[in-house]
């Protein structure tokens, strides 16, 4: 079944440790990326792995593959459940980062980063990448197969593609999930819970319609009903 993700992006530690707190058995899983990481320090990771949490380190890291392999290497060490990567760092640079991962031991698992859900057709224009968003992503997808990784990170409008030609197991997580499918903030390619669902995300990454909201608890619970009423209902063997 697909899992939430609640993103941390938090500048204060109280904050953190309060809505951790709150949110108690009904999140299992929970976003570090960079905000949190420099609020709280590295010791988030204990602190969350104490309380028995799943954890999605988001650094997606984009540079020369040897820096790519000893950072995938360190961050390994804290024993994330996912760790990002930035496909656009290329084909040496992910394999770098499955060697990172092999020398550290351990299961984490090694996700791409296809394109920033809050990139539009124009903003790929903008940088000079010429050709269509849901092609560049494609590529980028393949490639990331192609070198190993466990999954990438995508749109959940892009599933609709990207599902059919990856076997079931190669993970596909998906943000810029708007729950209400009213608020966008500075997401450009978002989806709704049930899209997400229903075209087959294995993990939902949701941040500011639940840190931001006055009952965080409740839109947890909503989203975790939305979740099971929309699962695809599996064949069994
Ligand atoms: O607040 P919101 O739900 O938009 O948070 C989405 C989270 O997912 C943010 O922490 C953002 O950094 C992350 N993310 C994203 N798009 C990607 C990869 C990660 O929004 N392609």
């Amino acid at each position: 079944m697909a899992e939430l993700i609640v993103s941390l992006d938090i500048n204060n530690r109280k904050d953190i440790e309060k809505l951790i707190e709150m949110l108690g058995s009904s999140v299992e899983h929970y976003k570090i990326g960079p905000v949190p990481l420099l609020t709280f320090g590295t010791e988030i990771m204990e602190f969350l792995s104490n309380k028995k949490k799943k954890i999605f380190l988001d650094l997606k890291f984009f540079d020369i593959p040897n820096t790519v392999e000893n950072a995938v290497y360190s961050a390994c060490k804290l024993n994330p459940h996912l760790l990002t990567v930035h496909t656009l760092g290329g084909k040496n640079m992910l394999k770098a980062a499955i060697s990172g991962r092999n020398r550290a031991g351990g299961d984490t698992k090694i996700i791409g980063v296809t394109l920033l859900t809050s990139f539009s057709q124009e903003d790929l224009e903008n940088i000079g990448i010429k050709g269509n968003i849901d092609e560049c992503i494609l590529q980028l997808a393949e490639i990331s197969f192609e070198c190993g990784l466990d999954g990438i990170v995508c749109s959940a409008r892009e599933l609709e593609f990207l599902r059919k030609k990856f076997p079931s197991d190669f993970l596909m997580v998906c943000p810029g999930i708007r729950p209400g499918g009213n608020r966008f903030d500075d997401q450009k390619r978002s989806a709704t819970v049930s899209q997400a669902v229903r075209n087959g995300a294995d993990y939902l990454v949701i941040g500011r319609p639940i840190i931001e909201s006055e009952n965080p608890v409740a839109v947890v619970s909503q989203i975790k009903t939305e979740i099971k009423e929309n699962e695809p209902k599996r064949e069994n063997p």
